[in-house]
């Protein structure tokens, strides 16, 4: 029904043109994948990349991480600000190698006992590296899932998380969640950004109740900013 072909469709283009070759993306090493989520979390794609590969090339594991003077992850972190996140990294470094014997946490839930992860981290680690069916509920499914199904709660509110989650958690494709969230960010910095968006030729056009109602631009609902 509905939802398999917005998922076929959503993979599909996710296939053929989402950004596979981002660094983070070439495994599902949760240590990569961690380090890369927590630098995205106030950071442009454009600009992680280039940390990202630095810090991977001076620390290569979790174990690396663990061991490393701080400096010297702060040196890493140089530029990218929020070095409160820089030292939760280590932390959780610390956490995985020292308190886990280095076997990660495989849940969304578990996850968010490493500091510095908070739901949405968790959810994307969860369902990249261990795929579990979680959406990775963030500003990126707001806007594209506020817009598609039409969802009315404000985003303002932190309360309206749950509401989106409830509504996306059906959604995710069962098979492999991590592509599915990731298929969303792909779609919500392209056909489905914030401004501009391009949604005639965006692949999920047919599934934008917005588009359909002409009411695109009302959502995502937001009352205060
Ligand atoms: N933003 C947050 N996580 C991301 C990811 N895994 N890929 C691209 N953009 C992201």
């Amino acid at each position: 029904e509905q939802i398999n072909s917005f998922r076929a469709t959503l993979l599909a283009w996710y296939d053929q043109e989402g950004r596979d070759q981002l660094p983070w993306r070439v495994n599902h090493d949760p240590y990569r994948v961690l380090v890369s989520e927590i630098m995205l979390q106030q950071t442009r794609v454009e600009t992680v990349i280039e940390y990202f590969n630095r810090f991977m090339a001076t620390l290569p594991t979790v174990e690396d991480l663990a061991q490393a003077e701080e400096a010297t992850v702060l040196k890493l972190w140089e530029g990218l600000g929020y070095y409160s996140r820089a030292r939760n990294l280590q932390r959780a470094a610390q956490y995985v190698v020292n308190d886990l014997q280095g076997k990660w946490p495989n849940s969304s839930d578990d996850l968010q006992e490493l500091p510095g992860v908070g739901p949405y981290t968790a959810a994307a680690i969860a369902s990249i590296c261990f795929n579990e069916v979680v959406p990775a509920v963030d500003g990126n499914q707001y806007r594209v899932f506020g817009r598609l199904l039409k969802i009315d709660a404000d985003i303002s509110q932190p309360k309206s998380r749950k509401i989106f989650y409830n509504a996306i958690a059906p959604i995710v494709d069962p098979k492999r969640p991590g592509d599915f969230n990731q298929a969303i960010m792909d779609l919500g910095s392209t056909y489905m950004k914030a401004s501009n968006p391009d949604t005639l030729n965006s692949p999920v056009k047919d599934y934008n109740a917005a588009y359909r109602d002409g009411v695109e631009d009302k959502y995502p609902v937001k009352t205060k900013r």
